[in-house]
């Protein structure tokens, strides 16, 4: 499998490099980031700078690191034994692998949202203001006014507004998943990690998720893992295709689904493997 740039230079080290770069600047940047579980290494020494103010898609095929990738963001693989990294990741100026980082402030910077919709066994106001409860946040005005603009935010306010003390369990998976986001909004993060967030939805449930990324990406930095190429193609600025752990090219979506510069991409991207 030839993996030489048709048209354009290399600019970090083992990854095709060709993204649109935000007037905004960078969000996130990834510094010769590997990681291992055990003896076995999942990630290798990815360079990747996210832009401010856009959606990042990161896709590959099953098992080539794309949740590790994101996970890495939050530190939300800290929970994982015997798990390795080197290199840094910063959010801002801030190393979040850097000495005395305090994870659960750090985390509060990023939402995530997961395959699966998770809404806990409350109510739907509840929901949405657990991260500030978890705050020891506790004024009626403060929590109302949070819970209706999260619920904006996320296209779901209309539909929830006169049942607010009802159950989260009770709404269909699209309303969960929108539940999910606006309480991974709730906080006001910087970032918005969505590990596939609509592979357990219906295709209506899933354009009303993208739809909503669209709205959200002025405000926030959203990376997202999708196996879905049409997905990727229709919500992301920039597109991070993963291959065995290495970020093998990372460029603009139009130019990576249209044009891509490694006959590796291309071949991921027309589904001759994967
Ligand atoms: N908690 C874990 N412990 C050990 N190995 C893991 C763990 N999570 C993922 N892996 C391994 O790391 C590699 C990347 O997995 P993952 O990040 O889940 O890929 P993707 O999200 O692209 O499907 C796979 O080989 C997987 O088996
Ligand atoms: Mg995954």
């Amino acid at each position: 499998m030839s993996t030489e740039t048709i048209d354009r230079p290399v600019t970090a080290e083992n990854t095709c490099y060709h993204i649109k770069e935000s007037n905004q600047g960078t969000s996130l940047d990834i510094k010769d980031f590997n990681l291992w579980y055990g003896n076995a290494q999942a990630l290798f020494d990815i360079n990747m700078s996210i832009q401010k103010g856009m959606v990042t898609a990161l896709i590959g095929p099953s098992g080539c690191g794309k949740s590790t990738l994101l996970r890495s963001i939050n530190r939300m693989n800290d929970l994982i034994d015997d798990l390795r990294i080197d290199g840094q990741i910063k959010v801002g100026d801030y190393g979040i692998y850097g000495p005395g980082v305090d994870v659960i402030a750090l985390r509060k910077r990023m939402g995530m949202v997961f395959q699966k919709p998770n809404p806990f066994a409350m109510s739907i106001y509840e929901n949405v203001i657990y991260p500030l409860r978890v705050d020891g946040i506790s004024k009626k005005s403060i929590l109302d006014e949070t819970a209706e603009r999260s619920l904006r935010a996320a296209a779901l306010w209309d539909e929830v507004k006169d049942r607010l003390d009802e159950s989260a369990l009770g709404m269909s998976g699209g309303q969960q998943q929108r539940l999910c986001i606006a309480r991974g909004i709730a906080s006001d993060p910087e970032v918005l990690l969505m590990d596939e967030p609509c592979s357990a939805l219906d295709p209506i449930a899933t354009a009303k998720i993208e739809d909503l990324i669209h709205q959200l990406r002025e405000q926030y930095t959203i990376v997202i893992v999708t196996h879905n190429m049409q997905q990727a193609a229709r919500v992301s600025d920039n597109v991070g295709f993963m291959y065995l752990g290495k970020l093998i090219e990372y460029g603009e979506t139009g130019v990576i689904f249209v044009n891509p510069k490694l006959q590796q991409t291309s071949d991921y991207i027309t589904g001759r493997f994967g």
